[in-house]
């Protein structure tokens, strides 16, 4: 039986898919392994399942000459490098479509509580503050029937989308590619960047992590935004410029944001933690029970087919499986 080595104690139900179909290796303590003790565990793997967390970068592929699949338990798959793993024709695999809804929950989860101020209403009446209710007491931001700009109408940008119905807003969009489909059944209109966020309220961001979007939101994107303005990121955090988003909070360029990515995870600005105006979240959009259940089943089954030599359902670079040879060891599987 190929061996199938899980970076991190999934859920029993999801290990259990692999029982008589894989031999499972797990590291004893369920904690982020270092990359030389990672590396040390995949080179006699042919199949790894692994986390946002874990780098999986031409050093490590280097020591995994068996490897014929990765599986990362996540939709964005920025931590594994692609490209070098097609080389070795190694398929790559993620969980999109199952965290979708719980994911644009969260989104919304994000942008009430930092337009509402929830995170300090509560700290607020914790601390025993509340003695008397005020007229002007944690004002904020109306959402209901204001302007929402989704930056990258992908899945959750869609699934985003339709909870605004229910708010009464204006939905503009922005993606690389146009989605006339999405504009008539989401009633969402297609602008430019620079229109979105000269005319948001809201600016929520779902792009993936690519060279392109990296720092997506920079210095000039916070200063085009409106003064009453809220930026929402549950994407990736490299996409906004966090040392310059601190200031445009503290310096009150924009309202107010909510944030479940950094930078450099799981480091944050330092000055994001003075800012009253930020929501901050440690990654957990797509944290819900049946969610996290769901992706690390899809991970290992995606794991599985490969290594039964069937095509897994959810390849990030099909060219691999497209080869006249197959994936690596694929005749043999
Ligand atoms: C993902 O899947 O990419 C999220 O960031 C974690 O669920």
């Amino acid at each position: 039986m190929p061996t199938l080595f899980c970076s991190r104690h999934l859920p029993a139900d999801a290990l259990a898919l692999a029982h008589g179909r894989a031999t499972l290796r797990l590291p004893p303590e369920d904690r982020h392994l270092p990359p030389a003790e990672l590396g040390r565990q995949v080179e006699a793997a042919e199949g790894l399942v692994c986390l946002l967390t874990d780098t999986v970068d031409e050093t490590l592929l280097e020591r995994a000459r068996q490897l014929r699949v990765i599986a990362n338990v996540a939709v964005g798959f920025d931590n594994i490098d692609v490209a070098a793993a097609t080389r070795r024709k190694i398929v790559v695999t993620n969980t999109p479509g199952v965290l979708t809804e719980t994911t644009a929950d969260f989104t919304w989860a994000l942008l009430l509580a930092t337009a509402r101020r929830v995170a300090e209403a509560d700290a607020y009446t914790r601390a025993g503050q509340y003695k008397e209710w005020g007229l002007t007491l944690l004002l904020g931001g109306d959402v209901f029937g204001k302007t929402l700009g989704i930056l990258g109408l992908g899945r959750i940008g869609k699934a985003v989308a339709r909870r605004a119905q229910g708010f009464g807003m204006r939905l503009l969009y922005h993606d690389a590619v146009r989605d006339p489909a999405a504009e008539r059944e989401l009633g969402v209109v297609f602008e430019s960047k620079a229109a979105i966020l000269a005319h948001a309220d809201f600016v929520t961001l779902h792009v993936p992590l690519l060279a392109e979007t990296h720092h997506y939101i920079g210095e000039p994107e916070l200063r085009a935004m409106k003064r009453t303005a809220y930026l929402v990121n549950a994407s990736r955090g490299p996409v906004v410029d966090e040392a310059t988003l601190v200031r445009a909070l503290q310096e009150g360029w924009i309202a107010g944001a909510g944030l479940d990515v950094y930078e450099e995870e799981p480091r944050v600005h330092p000055g994001l933690f003075a800012c009253r105006n930020a929501v901050l979240a440690p990654h957990i959009a797509s944290a819900s029970i049946e969610t996290r259940h769901r992706m690390a089943r899809m991970a290992v089954e995606n794991a599985l087919a490969v290594l039964e030599g069937r095509r897994p359902a959810n390849p990030v670079n099909p060219e691999v499986l497209g080869d006249e040879d197959g994936p690596r060891g694929a005749a043999g599987a």
